[in-house]
């Protein structure tokens, strides 16, 4: 890992989630995607521009994956590739104006290298970085104990729960109960801090795992996709973020229909 590169993805990311949270005392342009409830705002576009100009200024070399379609068109993984969600849980951030997070991130030859995630209103920067540890706010993260499913809650997508994509009603009647924040960046937080065993999402892009895969593998967690192969930072896919005690039987239980 480079470390001024580090270094500088902090100091963005405490810029950006300021604006954000700023940006909510005023009112926000907002505007439909494809469902009312797929929605962006003027300031998720700006903040994956804010990044794009800071990379671009100091790393023109790098390719950058962003879901508002600002960066480059990213056909291979060679080399350095960011992945960026410059609001994960826009709709939480226009409707509730809580549990949205930043998310980053960095991996190299496909693999990944650090991840970020910024929950914005409780100013709390989660990263991970390969090899090293998992951090919250500087300090090393020390997870919970997670030993097996049935003393264990899970996360999810609500929709996904009650339509029992890939079996995930099986994953419920498992474990103690189920919780979701609809926000991936949220929930993979719930995950990383130890108050549930696993998360799980039926259709995630890149923007939406990137930085979770890379803080997990930091911590020695399993990201897989359901055929249980590493995920793939060009390509929509079910993935499967566990702790290594319960990730097997997770993806047992999601792949039996
Ligand atoms: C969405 C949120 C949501 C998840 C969706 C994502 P966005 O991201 O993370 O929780 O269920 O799959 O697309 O659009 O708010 O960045
Ligand atoms: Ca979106
Ligand atoms: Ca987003
Ligand atoms: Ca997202």
């Amino acid at each position: 890992m480079d470390y001024q590169l580090h270094h500088r993805i902090l100091v963005w990311m405490e810029q950006a989630a300021e604006t954000l949270k700023y940006s909510l005392e005023r009112e926000l342009q907002v505007e439909e995607k494809k469902s009312p409830s797929d929605l962006v705002t003027e300031m998720d576009k700006a903040t994956e521009q804010f990044f794009i100009n800071k990379i671009r200024e100091y790393y023109p070399t790098h390719q950058i994956i962003g879901e508002e379609g600002q960066g480059d068109i990213v056909d291979d993984t060679k080399g350095t590739v960011w992945v960026i969600d410059p609001i994960d849980g826009t709709l939480n951030f226009v409707k509730a104006k809580n549990h949205f997070g930043i998310m980053i991130g960095i991996f190299e030859d496909g693999l990944p290298v650090a991840g970020y995630i910024y929950d914005v209103m409780n100013s709390d920067l989660y990263y991970g970085i390969v090899g090293v540890d998992v951090y919250l706010n500087n300090h090393p993260l020390e997870p919970l104990k997670i030993s097996q499913l049935n003393e264990s809650l899970v996360l999810g997508n609500v929709e996904s729960f009650s339509n029992n994509v890939y079996n995930m009603k099986a994953l419920l009647n498992v474990s103690l109960g189920a919780r979701s924040y609809g926000s991936a960046a949220i929930e993979i937080i719930g995950l990383i801090r130890g108050e549930a065993a696993l998360y799980f999402s039926a259709g995630l892009r890149p923007w939406d795992f990137a930085a979770g895969y890379a803080i997990c593998e930091s911590m020695g967690y399993k990201v897989t996709t359901i055929d249980g192969s590493r995920p793939d930072i060009l390509t929509r896919s079910p993935i499967l973020f566990a702790h290594p005690n319960v990730h097997q039987e997770a993806l047992e239980l999601l792949s039996h229909k």
